[in-house]
């Protein structure tokens, strides 16, 4: 059996879990792949920390040349996160023909296309099935599985950190400072946990889903986002009380040639499939026009389940190396993709406004909703009190310009004293 040699950069949360699962599973592993897995070299920073898992001191090293510039290194995978300087990382190692795997959404999202096409010129595998889902494949199944199917609809829970923060806030009425310190404490945090609870980290999964749902080239900055730090415990007690619960979806459809793409913290039913992913967990649903609907499910993030991702990508490309079929899935042949306005979009929404009772009625509220066409399905009323209080609405379906137009009148009334939130819901 011949032997491949890997180098690893980043020995943090995943780093450690693809170490260990190269360990525990060597013997299987080398027999899947068809090859002796070697680790020849880990690069990491702090030299002097304490792991989870056991590296020989001779190993490791601080030095990225050191493992970039081994020829002896098969395979390169990526394991620091962020785009600085994982990028040159990447292109250093493509460059010198190293095939590479990579767990980083943000470098996929940002600079795929151009790392793609130079893994494709350089004759190597570019492979990222740990970028989005944590364990779930859901790159492999949408590049290979599904390829004969025209993708509809990708429907996710992708980021592990807010839908435990949302959880925890939902069955324990957990403080969100608390339940993020958690969050980080167990690795599901990105190292600037903002990436998270902004959404960005699931803008860039999205981003990465939509191209080759829709083999288009979906921009990021063309994606609509909203991350969860504006949903208070308020929000989360009405949704209950109207039968919802609050999730961090990402959303991507084709309509007439058009893409829809948003992050955003969507109202669904209790009932609803991805209602009912808890914690870390992540859910994708996706819809083809052949194969119906499907939903994957598993840990979205952490050490081992992320590991596992990574690690199936290396004895991917090993499997390539030895039957000579590198290049095998391209991911450089998407095409430009239009993304929809993001005022064009139609929704439902639960808006919830302070009102102060006794200052006016509401019926002039009521009327410039009426006049934007803005239908409301139900009202939760304020208790008659001289406070300013909360007025409930759950709209129709409506455009996104139409309610921020008049949202923008109703601002202005006497008897409102703001406008505090604005969830959508899906049903
Ligand atoms: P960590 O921060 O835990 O690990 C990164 C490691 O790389 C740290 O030890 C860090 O050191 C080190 N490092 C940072 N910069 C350099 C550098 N310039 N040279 C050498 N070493 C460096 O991150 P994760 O393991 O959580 O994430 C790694 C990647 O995997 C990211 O792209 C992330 O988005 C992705 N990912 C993470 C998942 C998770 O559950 N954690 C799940 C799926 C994907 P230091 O700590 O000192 O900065
Ligand atoms: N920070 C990410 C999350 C890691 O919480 O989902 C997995 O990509």
């Amino acid at each position: 059996m011949g032997a491949v040699k890997i180098g690893i950069l980043g020995l943090g949360t995943v780093g450690s879990g693809v170490a260990e699962i190269l360990l525990r599973n060597k013997k299987s592993i080398n027999q899947k792949a068809g090859s002796r897995i070697e680790l020849t070299k880990v690069l990491d920073k702090d030299l002097t920390r304490n792991r989870s898992v056991d590296i020989p001191a001779e190993i490791m090293t601080d030095r990225p040349e050191e493992v970039l510039g081994n020829s002896e290194i098969d395979i390169i995978v990526e394991l620091i996160g962020g785009v600085n300087p994982t990028k040159e990382f990447v292109k250093q190692a493509l460059e010198a023909r190293k095939h590479v795997v990579t767990a980083n959404k943000e470098l996929i999202a940002k600079y795929g296309d151009e790392l793609f096409d130079l893994a494709a010129k350089r004759g190597v595998d570019l492979h990222f099935e740990a970028s989005v889902g944590g364990g779930i494949p859901i790159i492999k199944s949408l590049q290979e599985s599904l390829t004969a199917n025209q993708i509809e609809e990708v429907i996710g829970i992708v980021n592990g950190t807010t839908n435990y923060i949302l959880t925890k806030m939902t069955e324990k009425e957990a403080k969100f400072e608390e339940v993020l310190a958690e969050a980080q404490q167990a690795g599901y945090a990105e190292a600037d946990p903002t990436a998270d609870i902004e959404g960005y980290d699931a803008a860039y999964k999205l981003s990465i889903l939509s191209n080759i749902a829709f083999t288009g080239l979906v921009d990021v900055n063309d994606i609509y986002r909203e991350g969860i730090s504006q949903i208070t415990q308020k929000d989360i007690t009405y949704a209950q009380q109207l039968g919802y619960v609050i999730k961090l979806l990402a959303i991507s459809k084709e309509v007439e040639g058009q893409i829809e793409a948003r992050v955003h913290p969507t109202m669904l039913p209790k009932d609803h499939p991805l209602a009912q992913v808890k914690e870390a967990f992540n859910a994708v649903l996706v819809r083809g026009d052949a194969v119906g609907e499907l939903l994957y499910y598993g840990q979205g993030a952490g050490s081992l389940p992320t590991g596992s991702a990574v690690v199936a990508d290396v004895i991917d490309i090993i499997r390539n190396i030895n039957y000579k079929a590198v290049n095998r899935v391209a991911a450089n042949n998407y095409k430009e993709k239009i993304v929809k306005r993001h005022n064009e979009v139609v929704s439902k929404y639960y808006i919830r406004l302070q009102v102060e009772n006794g200052h006016g009625d509401l019926a002039k509220t009521f009327r410039i909703l009426e006049n934007n066409n803005i239908g409301i399905k139900r009202v939760i009323e304020p208790e008659k009190t001289d406070e300013p209080v909360n007025l409930i609405l759950l709209t129709r379906q409506v455009v996104e310009e139409n309610l921020q137009r008049a949202l923008g009148e109703v601002k202005k009334l006497r008897e409102i004293k703001e406008i505090s939130n604005l969830i959508r819901v899906e049903t």
